[in-house]
């Protein structure tokens, strides 16, 4: 084991009223220390309730983790107990959700909410955490930080709301960010913003990073390595530049040619795709009834990821 975050062998279930739904069945992920690595898929992949499977905040039931093992910094956190998987929750590993909303409660003013966050995490004093609270919000540029922290989620605007989950993300020091979707329901302009700001404070606090997205534009502008997810599973893995410009894998194809590019060809707007079912159950590869390639080993044998050159891996029969 040499990476700082490793995934072996997880797969990941939902009870359903139609039987047990496999969502995750991943052979294996690797991120290194102090990078950011980019986790790309359309929507339905799995890619929430994976980022939600590293901290065990997935509901159970109905989810069922099968197996696997996920290693943070040498620890094993799926065999963890429930306070002992306290301590790397929001301390040493933060998480910010699609969603604001569903992290901030809207009957607590912001301030209210960072402060009890930090008094929390931090067993330091109230006084203090105010303190820390209004540096977290000057911290991710919001302007009249004083003023922010008396209003309460509504008054804020999508964007500054995100920037608020951002703040609050980083106020308790944590090493590891796993960001899932974090620019989802904002408009372009804003989107930028809050790219730009998470890759300034990742550089300046030399967090490693989880980043999320479906669209293949965003993470390019930000991430050291991305890889490609569908059906739970990584079917392409490698850096930006192997990605954008050797991608082999044909559903990385996909997901470049959904991605709509200016006058010079360079990629700029996301553009959502649905794909809302989970691994097969056959053995052939998951991409097959999808896939322009398909041949008949490929809906006789799953492809395991090969190595292309050092850093670029894929999971495809007919890939060259
Ligand atoms: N509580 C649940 N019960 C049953 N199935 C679930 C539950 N939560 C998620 N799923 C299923 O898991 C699959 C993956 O969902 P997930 O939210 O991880 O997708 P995603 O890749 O994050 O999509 P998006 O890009 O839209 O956020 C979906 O098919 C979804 O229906
Ligand atoms: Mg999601």
């Amino acid at each position: 084991m040499n990476s700082y975050f490793e995934i072996r062998d997880l797969k990941v279930s939902f009870k359903t009223f139609e039987g047990v739904k496999r969502v995750i069945d991943l052979d294996s992920l690797d991120i290194n220390k102090g990078e950011t690595f980019g986790l790309v898929g359309e929507s339905g992949t799995g890619k929430s309730v994976l980022a939600m499977t590293i901290l065990r905040l997935l509901p159970m039931p109905p989810a069922i983790i099968e197996s696997g093992q996920i290693f943070f910094d040498g620890e094993e956190l799926l065999s963890k107990k429930e306070d002992e998987l306290r301590k790397f929750r929001g301390r040493r590993i933060a998480m910010i959700f699609q969603d604001p909303m569903s992290t901030l409660n809207p009957v607590f003013t912001v301030g209210e909410q960072m402060i009890r966050v930090i008094v929390n995490n931090e067993g330091i004093s109230r006084k203090e955490a105010e303190k820390k609270a209004l540096q977290m919000v000057e911290l991710v540029k919001l302007p009249d930080p004083k003023e922010v922290l008396k209003k309460y989620p509504h008054e804020l605007s999508g964007g500054q709301r995100q920037r608020v989950i951002i703040a609050i993300a980083l106020s308790c020091g944590a090493e590891f960010l796993i960001a899932d979707e974090p620019t989802r329901n904002l408009d372009v302009t804003i989107q930028a913003g809050i790219l730009k700001l998470l890759h300034e404070l990742q550089k300046e606090f030399k967090m490693t990073t989880l980043f999320i997205a479906n669209n293949l534009g965003l993470v390019s502008a930000i991430c050291n390595r991305v890889g490609i997810f569908y059906k739970g599973k990584i079917v392409e893995v490698g850096t930006v530049r192997e990605i954008i410009r050797s991608h082999k894998h044909p559903y990385t194809e996909t997901l470049l040619n959904a991605v709509p590019r200016d006058g010079g060809g360079n990629i700029i707007v996301p553009k959502l795709l649905s794909n809302e079912s989970g691994p097969e159950s056959n053995n052939g590869c998951s991409y097959y009834d999808r896939c322009p390639l398909r041949d008949k080993i490929c809906k006789e044998a799953n492809p395991p990821l090969r190595n292309v050159t050092g850093t670029h891996y894929v999971a495809c029969h007919k890939a060259e």
